[in-house]
């Protein structure tokens, strides 16, 4: 199998250009396109007429070359002429408004007429290129969820919202009973009474929210199915994948996943509008794609790596020299078995004529199509050694679609973010150079040393036992702030909190304080001598300890002196509980002191800022990634049993340098 590829639209460009893009790509190392997942209306001008001619003659002329091809189906965009004849297939947002034609993704999800186009279409393509020995897999759709964010309230949503409550509790009834609509007289006598969270004059009931987020997630894996059901009825033999959006969260990626033969991710760290990161911060590339591997538990693909400078209507930076290089052997690093850089070429016309490609507008090579040249011929030839073992953690971090929901919900404080605390703990570990995987509350995670389940907001007798049971086991359990508080219908519990996890951390959390208008700090006392107060944010849980050891405790207020951070010896494991959002010098003295505790070692001694260390555990031995992330030269000294494959700059011996935003590999066998 190919492992490098790039994304390619042969429609956008003279067909006499093509065997000229294809020679290029070869010259490259690029053994991949995906194609044909914007082009329907290319391939469908009219209803029931097909034309694949073009594509047949696209992938001919790159299959010369050696190239296979990923296809996509095109229900991104659907045609203006499918939207002409029915038009009930515009989505509305959630003010009302109909959404109109333009851009892409405007549709709604459970519209019939929609996925009635979307049968035939399908099933024609399908069964135009099944079996084709150059056609090696499917993408379904592009990016499911994106662009539906703030959609789809129309009626047919209505209907399928109503019908999906149905068949999660039965009867009316049980839907009061489950959303408490008895508060504000919001009881319902029948399913038809029931809306869509349109805007009211103020906020709607907390139950019904999480639901139809959880409605919406599930719409977009059915609608996903309809086609992958025709895909695999018509195409034994060729894989079906999809491309993700890291820590989007529209859509449950644990249950899109199920019917997919592995997920692929699209990573595109320069950002170019005023809300986002210019550069996002290489831990939270790393949690991300910690993440993609964690959905499956096995390697992935980038479908779309950054390729040039990024944007729309206004423009990321450019990449600097070493960086395109530097963010294919991160993706590598953790778990991607082939890298698609979007998009070959920049395109001359439509909404991404600055999200540019390896080439330039002119099409001629430069900078980037040698530099990705030049990683792809390193790389190549390791690809096949690096095998699918993962990265060897010993720690875990639990993920969860309906705690983050929750806390969209009621974020508790304006600034609460679910991700951006998971990071706390996230960005702790990878500076430490300690592996970690992402993986759903529903796996098995008895065999990791360490578990960190932040934000249990929601709990089920079931997750309580586990957790339970994996700390009695001798595992060493992180439980944070507002663990127990709900049960899975959004409704809190009339327990003292956390509830039945109190023996387990040693302790009940008796009082709370939204730190709203008020200060408070925590300090590290667990260590030789007590560190300095750090201020702490958002939130503070007030425990009474029955059992548990203060490793932090608050310095203000009338809680001063109380524990923050606490451990609990139970039966064979520590049990920890941390009641604030962590602010970054605790936590590296927090997570240091659990790692000791459980026996985890770093993958390397302290290195300069910015260097990133990760492992993975390839056929014939470890491999481990040495990433500078900085725009500065860093040095490092490396254990005398790792053998640099890639980067052999040494100033002294063991010692290497790592070029600003180089990267260095090595194996220890
Ligand atoms: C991705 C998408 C691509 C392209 C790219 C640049 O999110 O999948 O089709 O739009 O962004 O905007
Ligand atoms: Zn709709």
């Amino acid at each position: 199998m190919a492992h490098f590829g790039v994304d390619y639209y042969p429609e956008h460009w003279p067909q006499s250009r093509w065997p000229i893009d294809a020679r290029m790509m070869r010259e490259a190392g690029i053994g991949l396109v995906r194609m044909g997942e914007f082009s329907w209306a290319k391939m469908e001008p009219a209803e029931g007429k097909f034309d694949f001619a073009w594509l047949d003659e696209a992938i001919a002329v790159v299959a010369k070359e050696e190239i296979q091809v990923v296809l996509g189906t095109p229900t991104a965009t659907p045609p203006a002429w499918i939207i002409e004849r029915n038009p009930e297939i515009l989505p509305v947002d959630h003010t009302g408004m109909v959404r109109g034609f333009g851009g892409r993704h405007h549709d709604c999800q459970s519209n019939e007429a929609y996925r009635a186009h979307i049968r035939r279409f399908v099933r024609a393509m399908a069964r135009h290129f099944r079996g084709h020995p150059h056609v090696i897999g499917w993408q379904t759709d592009n990016e499911l969820g994106n662009s539906h964010r703030t959609l789809c309230f129309c009626d047919s949503c209505k209907q399928a919202f109503r019908a999906w409550l149905k068949r999660r509790y039965g009867s009316i009834e049980a839907v009061n009973e489950a959303w408490g609509t008895v508060f504000w007289s919001q009881t319902y006598s029948s399913f038809a009474q029931i809306p869509v969270p349109l805007p009211t004059p103020n906020s709607h009931n907390p139950s019904l929210l999480l639901d139809w987020k959880r409605f919406c997630s599930d719409l977009i894996v059915d609608f996903q199915k309809l086609q992958i059901d025709i895909l695999r009825a018509e195409c034994p033999g060729q894989f079906i994948t999809h491309n993700y959006m890291g820590f989007f969260e529209k859509t449950n990626y644990f249950h899109l996943a199920r019917d997919l033969d592995f997920i692929c991710h699209n990573q595109y760290p320069l950002h170019f509008r005023k809300d986002r990161d210019p550069v996002a911060p290489p831990e939270r590339l790393a949690a991300i794609l910690d993440l993609m591997r964690g959905i499956k538990r096995k390697p992935f693909w980038i479908m779309e790596e950054q390729a040039g400078p990024t944007g729309w209507e206004t423009v990321s930076s450019t990449p600097r020299p070493g960086q395109l290089r530097l963010w294919t052997y991160q993706a590598v690093a953790h778990g991607s078995d082939a890298v698609v850089y979007f998009r070959w070429r920049t395109c001359l016309f439509g909404t991404e004529q600055f999200w540019h490609g390896i080439l330039p507008h002119s099409g001629q090579p430069g900078r980037r199509y040698a530099e990705v040249k030049q990683t792809i011929g390193e790389l190549t030839p390791l690809m096949p050694r690096l095998g699918d073992g993962g990265q060897g953690a010993e720690v875990a971090m639990l993920f969860s679609y309906d705690q983050e929901w929750a806390f969209q919900v009621q974020p508790h404080h304006f600034d609460f973010d679910y991700i951006t605390h998971l990071m706390t703990y996230y960005t702790a570990l990878h500076k430490a150079h300690v592996p970690v995987d992402l993986v759903s509350d529903a796996e098995d995670f008895s065999a990791y040393k360490v578990v960190i389940a932040p934000l249990m907001f929601l709990m089920t007798p079931d997750l309580e036992a586990k957790l339970r049971q994996y700390v009695a086991g001798g595992g060493h359990l992180v439980l944070t702030m507002r663990t127990g508080v709900k049960d899975w219908t959004n409704q809190v519990v009339p327990h003292v909190l956390p509830g039945p996890l109190a023996d387990v951390v040693g302790l009940t959390v008796d009082e709370y304080d939204c730190l709203w208008g008020v200060s408070q700090a925590v300090r590290w006392q667990a260590g030789e001598r007590a560190a300095d107060p750090e201020p702490c944010a958002k939130w503070c849980d007030i425990v009474t300890p029955a059992g548990a050891r203060p490793l932090a405790v608050y310095t203000m207020d009338y809680y001063q002196g109380t524990p923050a951070i606490t451990a609990n010896a139970y039966e064979r494991g520590v049990a920890y509980y941390a009641g604030t959002e962590l602010p970054p010098r605790t936590m590296r003295a927090f997570m240091a002191h659990v790692l000791a505790t459980a026996g985890v070692e770093p993958l390397i001694a302290p290195a300069p800022e910015g260097v990133e260390a990760t492992r993975r555990r390839g056929k014939d031995g470890d491999y481990i990634f040495l990433l500078n992330h900085a725009r500065t030269a860093a040095e490092l000294a490396l254990p005398a049993s790792w053998k640099p494959l890639i980067g052999r700059e040494f100033v002294r011996e063991h010692v290497l340098q790592l070029a600003p935003y180089g990267v260095a590999l090595c194996i220890s066998a």
